[in-house]
């Protein structure tokens, strides 16, 4: 499964244990992704019209009807739009476009249905006594506002998501769920938004699966770290190294993230971001990493990273 964005009018319902698969995009300039580029450029009618999230939602039948009113928010659309205008236009750093918000959602939900697969404790079942698809809730909603404070501004992004988050989800849940419940719903999506920051500490499995699938959308064009347009530094060289991540069954630990470099480089964005993005996330013991070159001569140097 792929989870670069699609035609408008299809919805997959792939099996959930298939491999997600996340390829560099189309490039623009500068190493930002085509996508990314394109949207920032459009008029913001035209922006929102374009977006469209898909997930398989499959028997959750809250969370299909969650993703149609999130389908249907122009208001959410025009927060990813102005997003994307300040990371691409204004400030040329990473992708904060739909399509990041699409790939992060798509990871989230599989390693999610994955780890509950595989017998991993999610917090809403363990310490609610509530249902699996209730987590799938909490992990797709804090997917879809973990960054619409880059709406507001880079700086600190993270705790303006969570006023933003605060103020649309009541609204949002209003008739899936009723109280407590939907408050413990929004306290944990909240929670899924501040724990991606550098130093959140993911207090529930659901926390720590937003924060990884966030740093898992790293192929180069859309990489999760920031740089600037011409300067040639290690962060634009490691960042335009990675071409492929995949997530799979693994065999050492439940879940494998396989990443395909085409140069050494890539050495760095899998250790200086990802490493710190698994730490205390709580899923360590539940995924292996393994980093590969592509190119026969670097096979020599750098032959495997393993987190
Ligand atoms: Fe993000």
């Amino acid at each position: 499964m792929s989870v670069e964005p699609s035609a408008p009018d299809r919805e997959p319902e792939e099996p959930v244990d298939q491999p997600v698969e996340i390829a560099a995009p189309a490039q623009g300039t500068g190493g930002i992704s085509l996508e990314a580029e394109r949207g920032a450029h459009l008029g913001p009618r035209d922006a929102v019209a374009a977006m469209h999230i898909r997930i398989p939602a499959r028997g959750n039948r809250t969370l299909r009807d969650v993703m149609e009113r999130i389908n249907r928010d122009v208001s959410l659309k025009a927060w990813w739009h102005v997003a994307n205008v300040n990371a691409v236009r204004r400030m040329r750093i990473n992708d904060h476009s739909w399509v990041h918000i699409q790939v992060v959602t798509n990871v989230g939900l599989k390693l999610t249905r994955d780890l509950a697969r595989k017998g991993a404790e999610l917090g809403m079942v363990r310490d609610y006594g509530m249902r699996r698809e209730d987590a799938e809730v909490v992990v797709v909603l804090g997917c879809l506002f973990h960054c619409v404070g880059m709406a507001v501004h880079r700086r600190g992004h993270e705790d303006w998501s969570l006023f933003m988050a605060a103020d649309r989800l009541p609204g949002l849940l209003e008739g899936l769920y009723a109280e407590p419940e939907r408050t413990i719903v929004i306290a944990e999506v909240l929670q899924t938004i501040t724990a991606h920051r550098a130093d959140g500490e993911p207090l529930s499995l659901e926390a720590g699966i937003v924060r990884v699938a966030d740093a898992l959308d790293m192929a180069k064009g859309r990489s999760r770290i920031p740089f600037s347009e011409g300067r040639v530094s290690i962060h634009s060289l490691s960042a335009a190294a990675i071409e492929r991540v995949t997530i799979t069954d693994g065999v050492e630990r439940p879940i494998l993230v396989e990443i395909e470099m085409n140069n050494s480089s890539g050495v760095y964005q899998v250790d200086g971001l990802l490493r710190k993005k698994l730490s205390g996330s709580g899923l360590e013991n539940w995924i292996e990493v393994v980093a590969r070159i592509e190119g026969e001569s670097e096979k020599l140097l750098v032959p495997v990273v393993r987190l």
